[in-house]
């Protein structure tokens, strides 16, 4: 993916004026702010957005375009109405206690307002459903940052109403799924953002120009750490909870399995759970395993085989991802690439090559000089990105490709899915990454993919 900065990409000329027609239609009925609000930014050029799943990480996503002038957050949505029904994990939460649906849209009608909005100020609708917020006419884009297994059903929808998306990572619960999106982002020529903001940090982008152009020599090996699981979930006997008032839990649900509410499976916890996410090999590893393919320049392939090295998973209780991580994967080129669980690991990526390793994710380099390398006029620069909020935005108005696209999301949670895979089943696999398909192997390949409830699909 060299020279991806600033390329053009698919979206054709009539469907970026599609979405800015849209933008200025939001100058009226029936959330209007005025224009004072957005200082010189006039509506044509404002983007406006739906946001859906406003927990801890979509309340941040949410404050991120809420500080941008050119953007105009119209609505909201998730099921939980606010942090009076979840006070059970709002007590112990990481961000404060405004978490929910309401709360999301206090803050917007907060920050509008104290921008000077007038009378007419209408306020930011909320919903429960998300199809009715993509139905609505005025929305550019939209935010997911819902549980893993909603991102694939919820941003094919959104593609396919014309929204650009931005999707926190890692962008899917199954290989599968990402190829879905990706057909889906190209066929509707919307851009897609995953919320991989490593890839809008110059440390890291830095980092992996100077393995891409051969400062470490020949690249041998990529370390890639994941820190270990930072919740313990109820061990076996455990018992089912009343569904808290104010919280649509089937809409929670969606596609996973019906399965009884227990205050650990929801908010936060849900990554610990195989139907809902993959655990810190996905949660974590779709930033340090993102990071090993941009430094390896195979962020729109993959490995060619993994194996497992003694990753291990809970023998009961409601929590199943991987207790500890331990895999390979080989790549064409002949690099291996360990991924494992570090108690005191940081989130990032070590190159180690025949003549010194280079870090990212925690900086640093050996020798100590090449952080002084200078990447030329003529050698391999990747995206530049400073601000991957803000660059989501910029590549919706300019119809070009944002840092952390579609593909890339997909390639990066990929690897994290072949590594759960090869611990599952404890053997080496072959991976063919053009096919996508595992190879000689049914029983892995069935395991691409996974069954939904009715009616969700992809
Ligand atoms: N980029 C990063 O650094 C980063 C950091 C944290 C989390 N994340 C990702 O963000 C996502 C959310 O994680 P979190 O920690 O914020 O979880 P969370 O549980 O705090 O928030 C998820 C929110 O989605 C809501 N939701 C569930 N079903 C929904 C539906 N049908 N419609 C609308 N909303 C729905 C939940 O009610 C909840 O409020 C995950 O994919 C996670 O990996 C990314």
């Amino acid at each position: 993916m060299d020279g991806r900065a600033c390329k053009t990409n698919n979206l054709t000329r009539r469907g970026f004026l599609k979405h800015a027609a849209a933008a200025a239609a939001t100058l009226g009925f029936p959330y209007v702010v005025p224009g004072s609000v957005f200082g010189a930014n006039a509506p044509s050029n404002r983007i406006t957005m739906g946001c859906i799943g406003l927990g801890g990480m979509g309340t941040n996503d949410m404050r991120a375009f809420l500080g941008f002038d050119d953007v105009q957050i119209v609505a909201v949505c998730d099921p939980v109405t606010g942090s009076r029904e979840y006070g059970h994990w709002y007590k112990n939460g990481w961000q404060g206690n405004y978490l929910g649906r309401v709360p999301a849209q206090k803050i917007i009608e907060d920050h509008y307002s104290r921008k000077k909005a007038g009378a007419d100020f209408a306020g930011c609708a909320g919903y429960v459903d998300f199809r009715e917020l993509l139905a609505r006419d005025d929305i550019d884009a939209v935010t997911i940052v819902t549980p893993d297994h909603w991102h694939a059903v919820m941003a094919i929808a959104a593609a396919e109403r014309g929204r650009h998306i931005y999707c926190e990572k890692p962008m899917t619960l199954t290989i599968a799924e990402g190829r879905a999106m990706v057909e889906a982002v190209r066929r509707h020529g919307v851009v897609f953002q995953t919320g991989s903001h490593q890839q809008s940090n110059r440390h890291t982008r830095f980092g992996c120009e100077l393995v891409r152009n051969g400062r470490v020599g020949e690249l041998k090996r990529i370390i890639a750490p994941v820190g270990p699981n930072n919740r313990k979930g109820p061990g076996s006997g455990w018992k089912a909870m009343p569904i808290p008032d104010g919280f649509d839990y089937d809409m929670w649900l969606g596609p996973a399995k019906w399965e009884p509410y227990h205050k650990n499976r929801c908010l936060y916890m849900f990554r610990f759970i195989l139907d809902y996410s993959g655990g810190q090999t996905t949660n974590l590893g779709a930033h340090s395993l993102d990071m090993a393919q941009w430094g390896n320049g195979t962020d729109a392939t993959g490995p060619v085989e993994v194996e497992d090295l003694g990753g291990e998973f809970p023998r009961d209780g409601l929590f199943t991802t991987p207790t500890k991580i331990h895999f390979r994967a080989r790549y064409a080129n002949g690099v291996e690439l360990i991924c494992k669980t570090e108690v005191k690991g940081w989130t990032g990526a070590r190159f180690e090559g025949t003549d010194g390793w280079v870090q990212v994710g925690r900086f640093d380099t050996y020798p100590k000089s090449l952080k002084q390398s200078v990447i030329g006029p003529n050698e391999i620069r990747l995206y530049d990105s400073s601000n991957h909020h803000r660059n989501f935005i910029d590549c919706i108005k300019t119809a070009s490709e944002p840092a952390a696209p579609v593909e890339v999301g997909h390639r990066s949670a990929t690897v994290c899915h072949l590594g759960n895979i090869a611990m599952t089943l404890k053997r080496k696999l072959k991976w063919d990454p053009v096919n996508e398909k595992f190879i000689g192997d049914d029983e892995a390949n069935r395991m691409l993919d996974r069954p939904r409830r009715s009616p969700w699909h992809i």
